[in-house]
């Protein structure tokens, strides 16, 4: 039998449930960056878009009564396996108090360690699932939470795919705002993977231009054709491939920005010509390196009021 969950579609079948659902990439349109605090991250203004690049999560989850809780995850291509999955999946079903299986299995499109929040969306979305299909019995403050604890960029994937937010605080203090029209990008990942904690650890605060005062502020910055990203240095210290790109991109006319703490580098296009000229460049650049194009994604017609 199929039916609808909260927007999930849902097959039930001999006592178990069958989910499949997208975990989107991001894009920061700005990432404004400030001074370490005393607990070690650093106080930040972003604003956050989904892609239309998703990674694919099964979930399959035994309705019949266990007295453990058991959350597999599969994710082939992910070293070390999903284990921001699994801790969410198992915190979540402790603070439910229910004991059943869980099976996840992901399909990763998403680079992993390239700065587009794959493992983040992995995680709340596998987390936002699993919650919907056992009847959504937590507080939505207690799934943000959860997701906060796994990392500081995971709450605004709770979202889900078509969605734009400012997130201040270490990023995961999330305000929804109006999406931003589809576009399309090019995304070059040099397949070299950045450490998100070496790349800030390697910032220079004192360079910061200052915080956008309030989310006004960081629209404004976020829709400018030149995008900040105050890690880019930062990122393109790390990584020869990232500077690369950047330079290369910018001297062919485009207007470059680092995707996060990188390694991936992304491209606005204007037009398929564009498409075409700005890959023999990231190619050139970067022999070898994986080219995507996305599209910043407004929300399906049916998510809306
Ligand atoms: O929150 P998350 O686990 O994704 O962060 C990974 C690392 O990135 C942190 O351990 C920290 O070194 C750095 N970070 C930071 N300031 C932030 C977010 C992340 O310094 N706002």
């Amino acid at each position: 039998m199929t039916r609808r969950v909260n927007g999930i579609e849902v097959v039930e079948q001999e006592g178990t449930l069958r989910a499949t659902v997208l975990a989107p990439a991001k894009l920061n349109l700005l990432l404004a960056v400030g001074a370490p605090r005393e607990d070690g991250y650093h106080e930040l203004v972003t604003v956050m878009q989904t892609l239309d690049l998703t990674d694919r999560i099964d979930v399959d989850i035994d309705l019949w009564e266990s007295d453990a809780i058991d959350v597999l995850v599969e994710a082939p291509g992910v070293p070390g396996g999903d284990t921001l999955v699994t801790r969410g999946v198992e915190e979540l079903l402790r603070r439910i108090g229910t004991g059943v299986r869980v099976w996840i299995t992901i399909e990763k499109e998403i680079p992993v360690g390239g700065g587009l929040g794959g493992g983040s969306s992995d995680a709340a979305t596998a987390l936002r699932t699993v919650h919907e299909l056992l009847g959504a019995p937590l507080e939505e403050a207690q799934l943000v939470e959860i997701a906060a604890s796994l990392g500081s960029d995971v709450p605004f994937f709770l979202l889900g795919p078509g969605s734009t937010a400012v997130a201040t605080g270490r990023g995961e203090l999330i305000e929804q705002v109006e999406p931003v029209p589809p576009r399309p990008w090019l995304l070059a990942f040099p397949n070299t993977h950045q450490s998100t904690a070496a790349v800030y650890g390697a910032y220079d605060p004192t360079v910061s231009r200052g915080l956008p005062a309030d989310a006004d502020a960081a629209l404004r910055l976020a829709r400018a054709r030149d995008k900040r990203n105050d890690l880019a240095a930062a990122a393109r210290a790390a990584s020869p491939e990232v500077d690369r790109l950047m330079t290369a991109f910018a001297d062919a006319g485009g207007e470059p920005v680092v995707c996060g703490s990188g390694a991936t580098v992304a491209v606005p296009l204007a037009s398929h010509s564009d498409r075409v000229a700005f890959e023999g460049v990231a190619t050139t650049a970067v022999p070898g390196c994986w080219l995507r194009v996305a599209w910043t994604t407004a929300p399906a017609t049916d998510d809306i009021g």
